[in-house]
């Protein structure tokens, strides 16, 4: 793999700059945010109003803890465009999610917004190692979605050649790959696999095309899946983090020296950890719930937005600014099973230790005499597929599911393709319980 740390007189003053004056620009910017917030959304007006605090008892970072939350429901509430702090003619963008359950959530952008967050994912893109004049190939969703558009002016705003082909089509995929060698792939990290299995079916040696980066993001995936990636194309893989409500890609970005979290970019973003049942903010280094507060953003501020993301704070490496653990996952996806707390994250883990397993994984959640029980579907590699080698695979998958995550689930190994392959953000849980 190529080194691609990049100079230091390449980045933004502000990411080498010193914790005194990132937290003097954080105060200054959240004075700013709060006023906009409540001067121009009734919705924060009357929920200041009601527990009795102003933008003006902010006095200290910390004073934030006074203002209420804000979350999903409450875009839902005032769909589509209720959050809005400037009148709808300067919006000049939206983006939706796409909402499996209810109204979808609507996002809006000024022309400034657009513009922070162009700098905002190019500065992502320059942490991973990607640089002017590269051809970047984005295989994120175009649309609603704030994946493809997030990823393509960030890419344009660096300087590099885009290609927009978004995702599907898989075979293209590779075709494009192989003719136009781009440097920089971004992708999810679950269709990056479906894209080299594509490699693979066709006979091409994955190690030797161009690419020399990955920036994944849009789902969680594991250390050890990173392992696995960067091995099959002899390239970096780098996270990306980040959710339309607060901008969309570009929030958060692993730096490719490091590779040890996600540095977050918190000269416009302010994060912080609660416990998501009692709403206290934890200290740095306490997992709990990711929140956020935009300190820049013009078209949606977003106060206190509840993440639903797991994870903790760290000190800087790389850059100032502090880092977020790679998320662990989501506490609407967490899985409790006979009281034992599950993420998709830990079934990923123990199934990239088991060398005849391929890397796609479901799980299914099944109701089996009024116990709730697990079965975690996977598949073989091409050179295990006969009956014996898929037994002794699922024997060794529930041995490390039971001494690692402490469950016992019921295994079925698949032949190659049978489990369900994604274009995006994969489903990783199927819930096939009863209704109550
Ligand atoms: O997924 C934005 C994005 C696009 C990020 C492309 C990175 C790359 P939403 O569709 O609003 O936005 O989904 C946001 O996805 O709250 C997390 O649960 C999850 N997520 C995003 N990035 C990561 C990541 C985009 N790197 C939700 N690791 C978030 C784990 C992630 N989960």
């Amino acid at each position: 793999m190529k080194d691609l740390t990049p100079n230091k007189s390449d980045l933004d003053p502000i990411e080498v700059a010193s914790i005194d004056e990132i937290r003097g620009l954080q105060l200054e910017r959240l004075k700013w945010s709060l006023r906009h917030a409540y001067d121009n959304v009734p919705m924060y007006r009357e929920r200041f109003d009601a527990v009795g605090v102003h933008p003006d008892d902010l006095r200290t970072l910390a004073d934030l803890a006074k203002f209420p939350f804000t979350t999903k429901t409450d875009l839902r509430d005032n769909y589509p465009f209720g959050l809005f702090a400037v009148p709808r003619e300067r919006i000049i963008r939206v983006h939706a999610s796409s909402g499996t359950t209810g109204k979808p959530t609507v996002v809006g952008y000024t022309e400034k917004d657009i513009d922070t967050w162009a700098s905002l994912v190019a500065r992502s893109m320059r942490a991973s190692g990607t640089r002017p004049g590269d051809i970047v190939h984005v295989a994120y969703g175009y649309g609603l979605f704030t994946g493809g558009l997030g990823a393509h002016y960030g890419a344009e705003k660096l300087g590099c050649t885009v290609v927009p082909i978004s995702g599907g089509m898989t075979e293209r995929q590779v075709t494009l790959i192989q003719d136009f060698e781009p440097g920089t792939i971004m992708v999810t990290p679950s269709y990056m696999l479906n894209i080299l299995e594509e490699f693979q079916r066709q006979g091409i040696d994955p190690r030797a095309c161009s690419l020399d980066v990955g920036i994944f993001g849009a789902e969680p995936w594991t250390n050890a899946m990173r392992s696995e990636v960067e091995q099959a194309f002899d390239m970096h893989a780098v996270d990306i983090y980040g959710l339309s409500e607060v901008m969309g890609p570009g929030v958060a970005n692993e730096c490719v020296e490091t590779k040890d979290g996600l540095h977050i970019w918190e000269d416009h973003f302010l994060p912080e950890i609660i416990n998501p049942e009692t709403g206290e903010v934890v200290e740095d280094g306490e997992m709990g719930e990711l929140v956020f507060t935009t300190l820049t953003k013009e078209g949606l501020p977003m106060i206190r937005y509840r993440t639903r993301d797991l994870t903790r704070l760290l000190p800087g490496t790389a850059r100032s600014m502090r880092r977020m653990e790679k998320i662990t996952g989501r506490s609407d996806d967490m899985i409790i099973l006979r009281g034992v707390n599950v993420f998709p994250t830990q079934i990923e883990e123990q199934i990239m230790k088991c060398a005849g397993l391929a890397p796609h994984f479901q799980i299914e959640l099944i109701r089996k005499e009024r116990m709730d029980a697990m079965i975690v579907h996977a598949e073989c590699t091409p050179d295990q597929a006969n009956d014996e080698a898929r037994a002794a695979s699922a024997r060794e998958l529930a041995h490390h599911i039971k001494s690692v995550v402490g469950i016992s689930t019921k295994i079925e190994i698949h032949p190659e393709g049978r489990v369900e392959r994604s274009q995006g953000k994969a489903r990783r849980v199927v819930d096939n319980r009863p209704k109550e």
